[in-house]
């Protein structure tokens, strides 16, 4: 089981203010979101299809692996291209063992969805980040289409599926912004006849919709009455094989991005990153915060806005940072922190409820490994307020990462930038999303150590 304290000792890690400024150009691995979602819809089509720059980290492995033990086979073929052998929408076979998804939030959920309309029955588990979060959202719709699940108290893993034989379309409002959960239940609309509809009143990515009708799915949106999204799938498309280019990972990027602002004198240029729009909330923060970032050689790949960033050092400010552009930036939040906590001035984050729910307490473990930072921090219900002092904190501290990669590279982020340095206590789940990060952040300059 990837990750789990259970099964490996912590890797804990230390970083520094380097002695030169970061500078050099780089790529960050393959976008985690577009990858689970290229391995599934992949598994779900008719013939092979081939993926360049897939992200080979944990947590896209076991998306990978389930799927093989769900009877569709992906394999890698060198240098991040993949290909996976479809078996067709409701091809998937009951898998003999528990499946077990590491770290992974989304591709439980995103794999439920699916699971949730073929006849079989599996088991899912994760490591102890993943059975602690919750799966409610997805079990209470997926339900609704004649799926039956037996989960732990509180709706938690390991769980188990039992997939509906004769499943009905549904038609669901989102009850919280997730593009997990509208995935989940598009997912399961496939192979469910008639219309399955999701409303979501505040957009999320897109990945699904875009994948779907790239692989020759009919995906209808149109405005919901409440000013939300009606997002409707069609039962039974035939997906065909098609080639997918995995776009590098904007949520991955911003770790060197956030590095190569707050590092004085640095230039870093970040080449092939994802720039889906409902994925660009940081960098509106950053153009507020009077960050230095250009975009360079915009372009399409595969579906999708993809362009180059260049970042160079300079002061920030604080800013306001509004609740409605949460879902367009809801994983950058922890390294945002760590740019806010460098800035001159004032920062707040509103409506930050979802990140209670990630893989740790992202609201808590940010606001307490700030404060032991130096940085004057607070939490007021769902709100993050940092106060800024123009200059480095203080750092010199240990800070608990609770299994969650995204802390993690947002201290040895702040580490680069702080008097004193900040040591992690444990560096291995940086390997679900970000394979090769401290070689990457050391390369160009960094100073993150074993010790
Ligand atoms: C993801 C959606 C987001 C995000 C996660 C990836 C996806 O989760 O935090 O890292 O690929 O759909 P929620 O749907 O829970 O907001």
């Amino acid at each position: 089981m990837a990750n789990d304290f259970s099964t490996r000792s912590p890797a804990p890690l230390t970083a520094s203010r380097p002695r030169t400024p970061l500078a050099g150009n780089i790529r960050v691995p393959g976008d985690k979101s577009i990858s689970h979602r290229a391995l599934m819809l992949g598994a779900l089509a008719v013939g092979r299809t081939e993926i360049s720059g897939l992200l080979e980290g944990e947590d896209v492995l076991a998306t990978a692996a389930a799927l093989g033990a769900l009877g569709a086979h992906a394999a890698p073929a060198g240098g991040g291209r993949w290909t996976v052998d479809g078996v067709g929408i409701g091809g998937l076979a009951e898998p003999e063992n528990l499946l077990d998804l590491g770290n992974s939030g989304t591709a439980a959920r995103l794999l439920l969805g699916i699971l949730a309309t073929h006849p079989i029955t599996a088991f899912v588990t994760g490591d102890a980040s993943l059975r602690r979060r919750p799966m409610g959202r997805v079990v209470e719709p997926l339900r609704r289409f004649g799926a039956r699940f037996v989960t732990r108290e509180g709706a938690r893993l390991p769980l188990a599926v039992n997939g509906a034989a004769n499943p009905v379309p549904v038609d669901y409002r989102l009850p919280v912004p997730s593009a997990q959960v509208k995935s989940a239940v598009l997912l399961a609309g496939l192979n469910t006849p008639g219309a399955t509809t999701v409303i979501e009143p505040q957009p999320t990515r897109d990945h699904t919709e875009r994948m779907l009708r790239h692989f020759g799915a009919t995906v209808e949106t149109e405005p919901a009455t409440d000013g939300g999204k009606r997002i409707t799938v069609t039962g039974f498309p035939e997906l065909i094989a098609a080639p997918i280019a995995v776009p590098g990972d904007p949520s991955s990027a911003a770790f060197p991005l956030i590095a190569a602002l707050i590092v004085p004198g640095s230039e870093v240029t970040i080449e092939g990153v994802g720039l889906n729009p409902l994925r660009g909330g940081l960098f509106e923060c950053l153009r507020e915060m009077g960050a230095d970032i250009a975009l360079l050689n915009e372009r399409d790949e595969g579906g999708e806005p993809v362009a180059d960033l260049r970042a160079r050092a300079g002061a920030l400010t604080g800013a306001v940072i509004p609740p409605e552009r949460a879902p367009r930036m809801i994983d950058e939040y922890p390294i945002l922190a760590s740019a806010a906590a460098c800035a001159r001035g004032r920062t707040v984050m509103r409506g930050l409820a979802e990140l209670r729910v990630k893989e740790s307490d992202r609201l808590s473990a940010i606001a307490a490994g700030l404060h032991s930072c130096g940085v004057r921090v607070a939490v007021d219900g769902d709100d993050l307020t940092i106060e800024g002092e123009g200059g480095p904190p203080a750092g010199g501290a240990l800070i608990a990462t609770q299994l969650d990669h995204r802390i993690a590279m947002s201290f040895l982020v702040l580490g680069l930038a702080t008097r004193l340095p900040v040591r992690i206590d444990d560096a291995a789940p940086i390997a679900t999303s970000f394979p090769g990060f401290v070689t990457l952040m050391n390369g160009l300059g960094g100073a993150i150590r074993a010790e």
